[in-house]
């Protein structure tokens, strides 16, 4: 087997990285019943893989990690389970605020904030303001995010806006309505990302995602660490991205 660093320093040489890699970071409750232990367990230890994968993008100078943390339709789940998460979430971000701030990572939330307990919430805020200034990786966590109601929520401003005759309706165009979304002013994704091999969107970034490059895998998020981030990395860089055009005129 190819060692990781060996990997690693392929991926380099090659270049052509990413700028933004978006990860649904699914399969923690396979993780945790495969091995007998409560579905809480796979969230926990699904932790040490975001750990991880941030570090790595910052050392691969990947300019935005972007990762889907609980959508708008996880509030569905079980009562018992939304709030071990929040919880988790809390105790998290309280502990890692320093350490990403040190790794000069600047922390950023998509999604409805307001509907995270006030606690998480109080801790994501502080952990923004204190990182950002930073200039290195962008960790952008999707929180109670869900991307049709990020549209709605654009078009809803914008109509607010022709309505008060501070825009007209023909200037409407696609940097229009991504300057209204959660993603301002970042890229759209180069790279999606799906652990535990369910081949769907799950209402993650539809808009952004018009051409990004998809890679699913059946490992599980808490089981994915840095050799299998190189391995889609290393996919990555295999692809070629024609944008509705011919291979000739790419070349
Ligand atoms: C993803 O893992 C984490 C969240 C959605 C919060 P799951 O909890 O969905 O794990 P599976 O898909 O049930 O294995
Ligand atoms: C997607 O995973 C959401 C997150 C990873 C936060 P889900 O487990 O919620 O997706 P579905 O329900 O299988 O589509
Ligand atoms: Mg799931």
């Amino acid at each position: 087997m190819t060692s990781v660093e060996q990997l690693r320093q392929d991926i380099t040489a090659r270049g052509d990285l990413p700028e933004h890699i978006a990860i649904v970071m699914d399969g923690n409750g396979r993780w945790a019943r495969k091995r007998m232990l409560p579905r809480v367990a796979g969230h926990r230890e699904g932790i040490n893989s975001v750990r991880k994968v941030t570090r790595i993008c910052g050392e691969l100078d990947i300019k935005h990690l972007t990762l889907y943390t609980f959508s708008t339709e996880n509030w569905n789940r079980p009562r018992k389970e939304v709030s071990a998460i929040m919880q988790l979430l809390m105790t998290t971000i309280r502990a890692e605020v320093d350490n990403l701030h040190k790794n000069n990572v600047r922390l950023t939330v998509i999604g409805q904030l307001e509907d995270i307990p006030a606690e998480a919430r109080q801790g994501m805020i502080e952990g923004m303001e204190k990182t950002a200034g930073n200039s290195g990786l962008n960790l952008n966590l999707a929180l109670s995010y869900g991307s049709r109601q990020e549209i709605i929520s654009a078009v809803r401003k914008l109509s607010g806006l022709v309505a008060k005759g501070e825009l007209s309706v023909e200037d409407i165009d696609e940097d229009v309505l991504s300057s209204q979304l959660y993603t301002a002013g970042m890229p759209d994704p180069d790279l999606l990302i799906r652990t535990g091999g369910e081949y769907r969107i799950s209402n993650f970034l539809l808009w952004q995602m018009a051409y990004t490059e998809v890679y699913i895998t059946p490992v599980f998020w808490p089981d994915f660490r840095e050799r299998e981030l190189l391995k889609a990395l290393s996919e990555y860089q295999l692809r070629e991205r024609r944008f509705g055009m011919v291979s000739e005129q790419l070349k």
